[in-house]
């Protein structure tokens, strides 16, 4: 049986504020292998946050349905739905949004305790071993107000893995930190998306990172899109010109967009 991860079909959001109303999503299409490391890539207000909000159930679509491991979930109660993300869906936001006054260890731990904090040794155990896979074992009993940025972002990558979910939703995951911070971040989620076969959904504005990943959604006017038009700009060639022509795939369009680009500071 080789059903995707993840099946999405034609999701529609439209906020609705008093009279006035605002489609974000105007049909989206797409689907997740098991064990994808995928970026999503698109202008800002473009709507990547509401559709990971959505895919992570943490908001309900306007229209449409999607399907995670053969289950519907637009269908599913409230109840059913966030026993289902706690143990399916992993979070990772731009802002770490850990607790200020717990240690990494327990932050780590709270999707496994829960809000009445029911802990067990095993989950002690594996928010531990965790943490030692990101690199901060020794820094498991500090407070996480007492930890530097990219060590926070470190214990939220260890946190979104601690009930091994089967998808990890990332939105901007790296967009707060510098540049060796978000490559030391982006190193950690690949390899941990190697080890454990684990799908990554991860937004991002920055294309180097996008370019590591397997693949690449855009996102543009509401729907997902093979090319983004900024990579659509017409080739100018003048006599002189080295030109390289490059097969326009889906996963070729940024690299398209860097040689057009370069090519037109050349001109
Ligand atoms: N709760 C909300 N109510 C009304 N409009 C919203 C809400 N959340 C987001 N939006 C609007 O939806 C659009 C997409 O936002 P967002 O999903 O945050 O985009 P992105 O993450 O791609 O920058 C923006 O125009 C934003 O203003
Ligand atoms: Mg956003």
């Amino acid at each position: 049986m080789n059903t995707p991860l993840l099946e999405v079909n034609d999701l529609r959001k439209v906020f609705v504020d008093r009279d006035f109303e605002t489609p974000v999503l105007k049909g989206v299409n797409f689907t997740l292998q098991r064990s994808e490391m995928v970026a999503m890539l698109g202008p800002s207000g473009s709507g990547k946050s509401t559709l990971l909000s959505i895919l992570g159930t943490l908001m309900r679509p306007t229209a449409g349905s999607f399907r995670m491991l053969g289950r519907e979930l637009t269908s599913l109660k409230e109840a059913e739905l966030s026993d289902f993300r706690n143990q399916q869906i992993g979070f990772i936001f731009q802002y770490h949004h850990l607790l200020p006054d717990f240690s990494a260890l327990e932050n780590v731990m709270f999707p496994h305790a829960g809000r009445l904090w029911r802990e067990t040794q095993a989950g002690r155990e594996r928010a531990a071993m965790l943490l030692e896979r990101v690199g901060l074992s020794e820094r498991m009993h500090y407070r996480a107000t007492r930890l530097s940025g990219g060590q926070k972002q470190r214990v939220a990558i260890a946190r979104a893995l601690m009930n091994q979910p089967a998808l990890v939703l990332a939105d901007e995951p790296t967009g707060n930190l510098d540049r060796e911070n978000a490559d030391q971040a982006f190193a950690l989620m690949t390899e941990i998306q190697r080890e454990t076969g684990t799908t990554f959904l991860l937004s991002t504005h920055d294309r180097e990172l996008a370019e590591r990943c397997e693949r690449r959604i855009y996102i543009q006017g509401g729907v997902v899109v093979d090319v983004p038009s900024a990579a659509r700009v017409p080739l100018r060639v003048v006599p002189g010109d080295m030109v390289a022509v490059i097969d326009r795939t889906q996963t070729q369009a940024t690299r398209d967009q860097r040689s057009i680009q370069a090519n037109e500071r050349s001109v």
